[in-house]
């Protein structure tokens, strides 16, 4: 438990760049790490972005594969999540954009897209560090309420709940935010060797009190990670309203 989001942001990126540093020394294997969009990051990737350009972190051997995209939303259009990495943290970092996967919500065939997410999170030797959100309904990357706990990367369509929180990026049109995603599962990211959560505001406070203190429900889909052999949740002091 951080004091302030700036305070959850700035620990939450010491700990990836202590990760990527430590875990690859000689730089001769890829770091692997998973990652969310969302306005939660964004102090975290603001961090990161900071360091290398301090020439303090590298993420030369580093892949990412990132949690959701929205489905029918063209690949340049500002809300997508392709743009929201790219403009956040991408384009000022020295990753190559080979090592960079996130999931094309408009491929033809969504399901053959899924797979191959899969297949590649694979290949890449798993993820050594998977870093999420969760919505005020406690579902992390875009597993709604009621999604299956060992489910994989699918198409979803989002509900009403979530649909209402992210208008305010669509200049609060609700009309505009597409009514499908593609997400990784619940089991993709409990596949991860490590799991951190970032959490902040009051809004949160009922999902970490799921997360943390109420079983495991599929309901409350961030849940699923009291079965992680190693998850962290760091979050602001408003987040544990209801600890
Ligand atoms: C979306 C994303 C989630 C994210 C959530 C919270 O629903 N699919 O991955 O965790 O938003 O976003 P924010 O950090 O803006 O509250």
């Amino acid at each position: 438990i951080k004091d302030t989001a700036d305070d959850v942001s700035l620990w939450a990126a010491l700990y990836v760049k202590a990760r990527i540093l430590e875990a690859k020394p000689d730089h001769r294997k890829y770091f692997v790490l998973g990652l969310p969009t969302g306005g939660t990051p964004k102090g975290m990737y603001k961090e990161l972005v900071k360091m290398c350009k301090a020439g303090e972190l590298s993420f030369k051997y580093v892949k990412t594969f990132n949690m959701d995209e929205y489905v029918g939303l063209d690949r340049d259009h500002p809300e997508s999540y392709h743009s929201f990495m790219w403009e956040n943290l991408f384009k000022h970092i020295d990753i190559h954009p080979d090592n960079v996967n996130i999931l094309d919500g408009n491929a033809k065939d969504l399901k053959e897209e899924c797979d191959n997410f899969e297949r590649k999170i694979v290949e890449a030797g798993g993820i050594d560090l998977f870093i999420g959100g969760i919505g005020p309904d406690g579902h992390i990357a875009f597993n709604e309420p009621g999604s299956s706990l060992v489910s994989r990367t699918r198409v979803k369509t989002l509900n009403k709940e979530t649909i209402v929180a992210n208008s305010r990026f669509f200049g609060g049109r609700e009309c505009d935010v597409p009514t499908q995603a593609l997400t990784v599962g619940v089991q993709t990211v409990l596949d991860a060797r490590e799991v951190m959560i970032l959490i902040c505001g009051s809004h949160k406070a009922l999902a970490l009190h799921y997360a943390i203190e109420e079983g495991i429900n599929h309901m409350w889909t961030v849940t699923a990670l009291q079965q992680h052999p190693k998850a962290v949740f760091v979050c602001d002091e408003d987040a544990t309203l209801e600890l």
